[in-house]
């Protein structure tokens, strides 16, 4: 079991309480884990009984600063007693000094701010329809890659390339077409005069932690200028530090510069905040009136988010180290291990292929205070925060051990 240490603030409900009110009043859409987490410090959160986890999943990449950072913690307490919301009805100070960083981050001039990854996706690809009809009602194709995850809502569910998220929900936004990841020839057969957009997820997450190629991702920018498409980054998973850079695509030399990329997980810490980031043709889309959201870029996310920024400047360099030694330590694991296949990942978004479902590991891992998931059945993904340190790895390498010594692969 886990180190156990002294519980912090009452804890007012037990275990059975808490999973009881969830199978009798919540929607039974979710696979919980028999886990529930009652505070976090650092790279770490805490049970009700005052257990330790390792956190590498951080909220599936939102946490990225982990938990309770004192710098956080500041802003959040200072701005609450401040102002929390305000509405687009109105300017409060934050807003525009976070698009403008967000402008020097990116490289693309304009935002709009919203709540969520899927919120970002919907507006990325009301974007991509406004401009079809600005130029043709012919024109209202989108491709995205298969195996992609874009969120659940109706039009980023359209343009996700994993059918058993679709089916439920058919029929869904005419005009998606899907193309294998990294298939050149088949995008240059998809894409055409009704060709409105090109969304590409920059490295599938949800997938199992698969970049998109350099050589792919030129083309896709080449056929979207030829064809007067929209080519949009969905860097929601992959974006905004984790992958050791601001943005993916900022890892490809020369600098390749989409249309539109769209980023939420990380960039607030845990408070709701998602971006949609556009170059001025996309931006121009969107007049007076045509797109909104009553929370979106309010005071408190985005006063957090600039705080984010200020101090993921200075994280930059250990995401590179601290990700680039973790995978060489799961890599030199694969001699232990057979039944590892791949270590693949940029920074601190990494992704262990395994040679049979792992499911049943993500629990081993709970047992042993290291929490992770399985994604795509048989990759091991590994989100954690950006603050992790090589002790930590090390700790969490003497976990894995372990638990990989007790696999029973099928
Ligand atoms: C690449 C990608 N796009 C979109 C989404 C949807 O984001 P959200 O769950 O915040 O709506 C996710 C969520 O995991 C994602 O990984």
């Amino acid at each position: 079991m886990p180190a156990t240490t002294t519980p912090e603030p009452a804890v007012s409900s037990s275990f059975e309480e808490i999973m009881g009110l969830e199978r009798s009043y919540l929607l039974q859409n979710y696979a919980r884990y028999p886990l529930a987490l009652h505070r976090g410090k650092g790279c770490y959160v805490y049970d009700l009984e005052g257990n330790r986890y390792l956190d590498l999943i951080s909220g599936i990449g939102v946490n990225s600063l982990g938990y309770a950072h004192p710098r956080i913690t500041k802003v959040i307490s200072q701005q609450a007693r401040l102002l929390l919301h305000t509405s687009n009805l109105y300017y409060h100070e934050y807003q525009g000094r976070l698009a403008e960083r967000l402008a020097k981050a990116s490289g693309l001039n304009r935002s709009f701010f919203c709540n969520s990854g899927t919120e970002a996706m919907e507006g990325a690809l009301k974007m991509i329809r406004a401009h079809g009809n600005s130029v043709s009602p012919h024109k209202t194709e989108i491709i995205s890659l298969e195996n992609s995850f874009h969120g659940r809502t109706l039009g980023a569910l359209s343009i996700t390339g994993q059918a058993k998220y679709r089916k439920d929900f058919e029929p869904l936004l005419p005009g998606a077409r899907f193309v294998p990841r990294n298939d050149v020839a088949a995008l240059e057969a998809a894409v055409n005069e009704n060709t409105a957009g090109i969304a590409l997820e920059f490295i599938q997450g949800e997938g199992g932690i698969l970049p998109v190629s350099e050589g792919f991702a030129r083309k896709a920018r080449e056929l979207a200028d030829k064809f007067n498409a929209l080519l949009v980054f969905d860097e929601i998973q992959c974006g905004v530090g984790r992958p050791g850079a601001y943005f993916a695509y900022q890892l490809l030399d020369p600098v390749l510069l989409p249309d539109i990329v769209i980023v939420a997980k990380p960039m607030a810490c845990g408070i709701p905040l998602g971006a949609i980031i556009a170059n001025e043709k996309a931006a121009a889309t969107i007049k007076s009136g045509m797109h909104g959201s009553t929370y979106g870029g309010g005071p408190l996310a985005c006063r957090v988010a600039l705080e984010f920024f200020d101090i993921l400047d200075e994280l930059l360099p250990s995401i590179n180290s601290v990700g680039g030694y973790f995978r060489m330590r799961l890599t030199e694991m694969m001699r232990d291990f057979s039944f590892i296949k791949e270590v693949r990942g940029q920074g601190l978004m990494i992704g262990v292929e395994l040679t049979f479902p792992c499911k049943s590991l993500v629990l081993d891992g709970i047992r042993e205070g290291l929490l992770f998931n399985c994604t795509h059945d048989t990759v091991l993904r590994f989100l954690p925060p950006y603050i992790l340190t090589e002790q930590d790895v090390d700790r969490a390498l003497t976990a894995l051990t372990r638990i990989f010594k007790k696999a029973k692969p099928a």
